[in-house]
């Protein structure tokens, strides 16, 4: 059995004025107007073939933030997920602590040889025949004790991501989460490096053992706050006093730098991690001017841009390289190269308004 695991924390705040507190980047439909992020994620690993894989795709565990319960139970329904196990956070403390809730999640229901598949919530994929490809490489060896990593070819010194320098018969050497660039550089040119695409497989009871193993202080309090959850039909709410007390760690700092355990199997189809306005720009389908024009827009001259409309018409005239994004109550008008420091603006408001 595998039980997809859907890790939707954090707010996205380099994708504003779209993304808001309440309304995370992984709610949004953002690349085409169905659905979002988060629902194209689910139905994703949902429509994995349980034949190809030999092993049945149970029902989703949604790890999110206590804020944005309704729009997760909402976007679920919508898609005609019912039986999704939505667990709580009171406050996020990152990815190891949100996968042990739902490896413990896991192991309460499941036979103690069930598989996690860990998805952020936040990428987009359509190759969806190489991503089962590659879950089904990696069942071997998630049954035999790996913690399976999904390796992708990098083609740019981001320092944003893990590197794993891979060996024979899908070895990890070494795991570097979020290197420097010098150090990014090097990995890239030495041609010995994947990325981390941050998705994962692996037997709950394996992560746990490994957890406790390099960072028992994590386990024991999201032991503590799990033991402590409250329930009821549609959400597991984890013990806000307790889990406040967990140290702040992800998967890759806790446990994959540290574990002898880790394997990798390469994902050769497209992945692109959603983060920030020229992350979208660069994977949406471009016009013949090399623009990406959302809602109702009208451009002249215009070339290399992204122009959103949410509820209003816009216009643009001979700019170049621009980004602008136009919601009810805010518009962003940007340089697309500092695409990151949307997040200034994001802390700005949260100060000084
Ligand atoms: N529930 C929950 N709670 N989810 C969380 C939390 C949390 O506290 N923190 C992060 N997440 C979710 C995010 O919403 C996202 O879907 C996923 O976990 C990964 O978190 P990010 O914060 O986006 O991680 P990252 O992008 O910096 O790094 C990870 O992903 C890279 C690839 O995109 C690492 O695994 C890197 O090694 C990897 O290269
Ligand atoms: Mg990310």
């Amino acid at each position: 059995n595998i039980i997809p695991v859907v890790l939707s924390g954090g707010a996205g705040s380099r994708l504003w004025p779209l993304s808001r507190e309440y309304f995370s980047k992984q709610c949004l439909a953002l690349t085409d107007n169905e659905y979002s992020l988060l629902q194209k994620t689910i139905r994703r690993v949902l429509s994995l073939d349980s034949l190809t894989l030999s092993s049945v795709i149970n029902d989703p565990i949604v790890v999110c933030n206590e804020d944005q319960r309704f729009l997760i139970a909402q976007q679920l329904q919508s898609i005609g997920v019912k039986k999704a196990r939505v667990l709580l956070e009171p406050k996020g403390r990152n990815t190891a602590p949100a996968i042990a809730l739902a490896a413990l999640e896991a192991l309460r229901n499941q036979s103690p040889d069930a598989l996690l598949l860990v998805l952020p919530a936040d990428h987009e994929i359509r190759d969806v025949a190489a991503f089962e490809l590659a879950v089904a490489q990696a069942i071997g060896l998630a049954k035999l004790g790996g913690l399976v990593t999904f390796g992708v070819l990098p083609t740019r010194p981001e320092t944003g991501y893990g590197y794993i320098r891979f060996g024979d018969d899908s070895a990890v050497l070494e795991f570097v989460e979020k290197p420097n660039l010098e150090k990014a550089q090097s990995y890239l040119d030495s041609g010995e490096y994947l990325w981390n695409s941050g998705m994962f497989l692996f037997k709950a009871s394996v992560y746990l053992n490994e957890l406790t193993l390099h960072r028992n202080d994590i386990f024991q309090a999201v032991h503590k706050a799990y033991q402590q959850r409250t329930e009821d039909v549609d959400f597991v709410r984890i013990n806000s006093l307790q889990f406040s007390e967990c140290p702040e760690e992800s998967i890759d700092f806790a446990v994959l730098e540290k574990t002898t355990q880790a394997k990798v199997v390469p994902y050769l189809g497209d992945w692109s991690d959603i983060g920030a306005w020229d992350s979208l720009y660069d994977y949406a389908d471009k016009d013949d001017a090399k623009n990406v024009l959302l809602g109702d827009v009208m451009a002249e001259g215009v070339n290399n841009c992204l122009v959103r409309s949410e509820s209003r018409l816009v216009a643009a005239v001979g700019v170049d390289n621009l980004v602008i994004v136009e919601t009810a109550d805010a518009v962003l008008v940007m340089n697309k190269d500092r695409s990151q420091d949307v997040k200034k603006i994001v802390k700005r408001i949260k100060d000084e308004g």
